[in-house]
């Protein structure tokens, strides 16, 4: 048995930056209120004709990565994607990536955890590097949301939280079972699959021709629905858990965490996690302020800073927790 471990990160979001200002131009909502309840007060929605998608998009992080890991394209044998906003509703963006990079003819696999994406498919890679199975894998977590939002005041509960971007990872095989990703925890709790949900188009819902047909202007199945307050009651108790998992399974106490990579729902959420774990302003990384939600992106977007920025060093415990649609949660404790 091998461990895994990331030896190199990349990012990518899209030049335009839309403020909560300019939201107040398309909708009834305001800086003050979206700063209070989310502490976000900008994100990236692509620009129509600028080409970015969420496979381009990805592509993008995944050359950052691969060139600061410092091995080739051809080096990679496999491929894992997370989005919940692929460019195709089939096939997913992994083979659009295996394309793209010029790699040759390895797999490419599609997750579709939503905000849980990223570490479900970590923990995918971790497992495939851990049996022996592949030895460089690229995972890959990008999110084109601003396309498929309702940017009009019916819709600003969501629409004001999520941006686009994306971010990678290059994990490779590490010898020293005490290094590299040191587990990862993964859970799903399906009676919720509602309360947070994009509905159609759906072969058990409604496929497009029904929404054609039907013509109805006030048909709000094929923007996403969020339960909000039901969502942060359930993600405050779940990150928690899951994160404990993590240590316990580790042997590790709380004190051991030195910096915690929350996906990036909500600033509060961090905040209250952060509280609970009696965590410093430095042992948590946030970067929600300037991008929003990105889902699938958002922890190695913020994975992606936090090293850039000098916040993640080697012999560092590192720990990444998520929640999300699904609902799905997970954790990954790694030893950087
Ligand atoms: C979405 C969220 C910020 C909403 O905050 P909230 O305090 O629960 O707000 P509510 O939904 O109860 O709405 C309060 C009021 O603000 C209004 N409102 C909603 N969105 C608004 C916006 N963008 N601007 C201004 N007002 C808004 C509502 O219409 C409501 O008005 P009313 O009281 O007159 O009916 C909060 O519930 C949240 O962060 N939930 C977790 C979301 C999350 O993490 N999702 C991702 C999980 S991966």
């Amino acid at each position: 048995m091998y461990n895994s471990k990331i030896i190199g990160l990349g990012k990518y979001v899209p030049d335009n930056v839309v403020t909560n200002d300019d939201l107040s131009k398309i909708m009834d909502t305001n800086d003050a209120w979206i700063t209070e309840r989310t502490g976000i007060k900008e994100r990236r929605w692509v620009k129509e004709g600028s080409g970015d998608t969420t496979a381009t998009m990805g592509v993008k992080a995944a050359k950052m990565a691969i060139e600061r890991a410092g091995i080739s394209k051809d080096d990679i044998d496999f491929i894992v994607f997370a989005t919940l906003s692929p460019d195709m509703y089939f096939p997913g963006p992994g083979v659009q990536v295996q394309h793209a990079l010029g790699i040759k003819t390895v797999g490419a696999l599609d997750v579709r955890n939503q905000c849980s994406g990223f570490i479900y498919a970590l923990s995918v890679a971790d497992n495939f590097i851990k049996t022996g199975m592949y030895k460089n894998i690229l995972v890959i977590g990008s999110e084109l949301h601003s396309h498929g939002l309702d940017k009009t005041t019916r819709g600003r509960g969501v629409s004001v939280i999520f941006g686009d971007g994306a971010g990678a990872a290059i994990l490779t095989r590490e010898e020293n079972n005490k290094k590299g990703i040191l587990s990862t925890h993964l859970h799903s709790q399906g009676e919720h699959a509602e309360e947070l949900v994009l509905k159609a188009p759906g072969m058990g819902t409604r496929w497009v021709n029904d929404i054609l047909a039907d013509n109805n202007e006030d048909d709000e199945s094929y923007f996403p629905y969020m339960n909000g307050q039901f969502v942060f009651k359930n993600a405050v108790v779940r990150f928690s858990e899951v994160i404990m998992e993590g240590l316990m399974a580790n042997g590790l106490q709380k004190e051991a965490i030195d910096m915690l990579i929350p996906h990036q729902a909500n600033l509060r959420i961090a905040q209250f996690i952060q509280n609970k774990f009696g965590l410093t302003n430095d042992q948590v990384f946030n970067n929600i302020q300037k991008y929003g939600n990105t889902t699938a992106a958002s922890i190695p977007l913020a994975l992606t800073e936090a090293w850039e920025e000098g916040k993640i060093n080697t012999g560092d415990t590192v720990v990444l927790a998520a929640f999300g649609s699904g609902f799905t949660w997970g954790s990954a404790i790694i030893k950087w």
